[in-house]
């Protein structure tokens, strides 16, 4: 299997790109539009075939690269059903499978940081977009978030999975590339809570400032952008 993870340093965003293998069909989570030509040549170099892109949710710190994407390449544009967008040609449900090859993901609807957003689970690993962060979680003051929601996506779906299994977050801002559920459920601060409540009122007092591009990301990535 071909995995790799991109990181975009102006946003601290990953991106991942999965195939069963040279020459083979690939897919992409979560790309940034700055990126596409990273990607594209990614993609030539080991002679893949782009058939899907999957946004975990509507980014608020960066434009997505899926139409662009979609553009180069005429690859499938994936969101969750309950994504806003307007450019999305395939909606996923809650525990809908999706494939490449021999390759399967499993959507599971994990909202809380969005009301649009899903991570994707593949075989020893999960795609947590900003739900699940290593050492954090994705904040819950903007875009429809809820703290309420966020702590039964975490708490009664991401970390009821193996404890080995790899976590693979959209953001990371102090280097580190992957982690395990267990890992999280172990040294997480923000899972140190007791009940919804507490974890509410963990998110609600954040104060956090809103990020830099998000007047001109959200609305960008509801109806998509090309270069
Ligand atoms: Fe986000």
């Amino acid at each position: 299997m071909i995995f790799n993870q991109f990181f975009d340093p102006a946003s601290s965003t990953f991106t991942y790109l999965i195939s069963s293998g040279e020459g083979r069909e690939a897919l992409i989570i979560d790309p940034v539009i700055e990126k596409t030509q990273e990607y594209i040549l990614y993609l030539k170099k080991l002679d893949l075939k782009l058939v899907k892109v999957i946004d975990t949710h509507i980014h608020a710190d960066h434009i997505s690269g899926m139409k662009e994407l979609n553009k180069q390449t005429n690859c499938a544009k994936i969101m969750g059903e309950k994504s806003p967008s307007e450019v999305v040609s395939v909606r996923v449900k809650d525990n809908e499978k999706i494939k490449i090859e021999s390759i399967e993901l499993i959507s599971m609807y994990t909202p809380g940081h969005t009301d649009c957003s899903y991570s994707f689970f593949m075989k020893d690993r999960i795609f947590t977009g900003d739900t699940l962060l290593i050492n954090g979680t994705g904040r819950t003051d903007f875009q429809n978030g809820d703290p309420i929601d966020q702590y039964h996506s975490l708490f009664n779906r991401i970390l009821k999975l193996p404890e080995e299994t790899f976590v693979y977050p959209a953001h990371d801002y102090k280097g580190n590339k992957v982690s395990t559920i267990g890992d999280e459920r172990k040294n997480n601060p923000r899972l140190k809570v007791n009940s919804p409540d507490q974890y509410a009122e963990l998110m609600n007092n954040l104060n956090l400032d809103n990020p830099k591009m998000m007047d001109i990301a959200v609305p960008a990535n509801i109806k998509g952008k090309i270069l």
